[in-house]
């Protein structure tokens, strides 16, 4: 065997636990590190205390860390152009260039490069003057669905049921600047009916080779209730998918997406998200993620069978179309994330979290927002603080699994759903 490998994993949430936890399971790593890593993260490897939008900061780490493979997690320092920064150096970066990363960071780039390349999509029309967007509420009918084109940590995106609150959110986006920069150009799109589900794939420039399918739930509330978030839990694979739907999304979709990017000079790798509407005129793009989902990552990567180090270098060296990637397809995954109450709104840190030692077999706990209080006990840091992973033979057990795993953790005013896993 070749000399044992070390990985330099950016980012601090329930997504990068869990590569960092598979990773570590790879024979062909030696060491980890993790920049800034959380509570969780640092049962498994070094954590160093640098943030993900520290780009200078990054470089310096890896300038004296010289690891064989950085693997950039969240979608920041992507837009930011850390990966164009680390590769000057000479390193391998899992991760797209900042020239690819736009097509997460502008939906503008992405509705552009859609059309061009004949991607099924909603039809849709951008405005950079609030007078404009305002005289066209309603150009697609209602609801409106109004974005953002920048980076807007999952928010940007309005849908507004009628003429009113159409109004409301062009102020908000607009001249509130509720985003920032990030709504100086607003993206107008058709609504599209149907149902969700999220594509993850590995991406060279040889190849796209979509991961097994997991299944999101975004609402905050059971039932599919109430305001948007990241994600409150996943399950792997989706039961909205069957061999038809896999050929639909890879022939409308991926393959058309890949020869686009080598059309457009874009090289890109990493993972490639795609958020998709299975309508009844079949599976539309909603949106391009340029990295591993969160919660996705964390029903996906367990069932993952071949070596993630090797796919990944394999990714860096445009060599993806020359591996088979294997998953295990006996093994049911389910993810449920514990919140702090008030998420995705204001809500509390600080909270001592009890019985993460307590989850029975078959349970695994990925920190989302956590970090170490000076007792070394482990407190509650963000919105979402905990992705409780239950596996099992069937989609029944790994999510009873799941959630006996929550029922023995606590923290104050813990929120979370009781319905990852079911099928709306
Ligand atoms: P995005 O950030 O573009 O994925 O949008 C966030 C969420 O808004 C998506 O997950 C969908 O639930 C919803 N959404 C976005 N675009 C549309 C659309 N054109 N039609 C219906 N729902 C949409
Ligand atoms: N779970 C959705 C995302 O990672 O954007």
């Amino acid at each position: 065997m070749d000399e044992q490998k070390k990985v330099l994993i950016i980012g601090g949430g329930g997504r990068e636990h869990a590569i960092a936890w598979k990773l570590a399971q790879s024979e062909r790593v030696g060491e980890i590190i993790c920049a800034p890593g959380n509570a969780g993260i640092e049962g498994l490897c070094r954590c160093v205390p640098v943030s993900v939008e520290d780009i200078e900061g990054l470089t310096a780490l890896a300038t004296k860390e010289m690891p064989d493979l950085v693997v950039v997690g969240p979608e920041v320092p992507l837009a930011l152009g850390l990966t164009d920064s680390l590769e000057a150096l000479g390193l391998k970066v899992f991760g797209p260039n900042k020239k690819c990363a736009q097509l997460e960071a502008s939906k503008s780039f992405t509705k552009a490069f859609l059309a061009r390349h004949d991607i099924p999509t909603a039809g849709y029309k951008e405005y950079t003057d609030a007078d404009a967007l305002r005289a066209d509420v309603g150009i697609f009918g209602f609801p409106m669905v109004l974005k953002a084109d920048g980076l807007a940590a999952g928010k940007g995106v309005i849908i507004a049921e009628d003429r009113a609150a159409a109004e409301a959110a062009v102020y908000e986006l607009m001249e509130g600047r509720a985003f920032g920069a990030a709504g100086d150009k607003v993206v107008v799109e058709e609504y599209l009916h149907g149902t969700e589900a999220s594509v993850l794939c590995f991406v060279d420039g040889s190849a796209i080779v979509p991961m097994e399918s997991a299944q999101d739930y975004k609402r905050i509330g059971d039932g599919d209730e109430g305001p948007n978030t990241g994600g409150m839990g996943t399950y792997s694979p989706s039961l909205l998918f069957d061999e038809e739907m896999d050929m639909r999304v890879a022939e409308d979709i991926l393959l058309k997406t890949l020869e686009g990017f080598k059309k457009d000079g874009l090289d890109f790798k990493g993972v490639l998200f795609v958020g998709i509407m299975l309508t009844d005129d079949g599976p539309k793009v909603i949106e391009f993620n340029n990295r591993f989902g969160d919660p996705e990552t964390q029903s996906v990567l367990p069932r993952l069978k071949t070596d993630l180090y090797t796919i990944m270098e394999e990714v860096c060296e445009d060599r993806l179309s020359e591996l088979s990637i294997e998953w295990d397809d006996a093994l049911k995954a389910v993810t449920v994330v514990m919140a702090s109450g008030g998420y995705p709104g204001a809500y509390e840190n600080g909270h001592t979290i009890y019985g993460l030692d307590d989850v029975p077999e078959g349970v695994t706990v990925f920190h989302a927002g956590t970090k170490r209080g000076e007792r070394g006990e482990i407190l509650t840091a963000g919105g979402r603080v905990l992705g409780v992973l239950g596996v099992g033979a069937t989609h029944e057990e790994a999510k009873a699994t799941a959630y006996a795993g929550v029922s023995k953790i606590s923290f104050k005013n813990a929120a979370f759903r009781n319905d990852i896993g079911t099928v709306y």
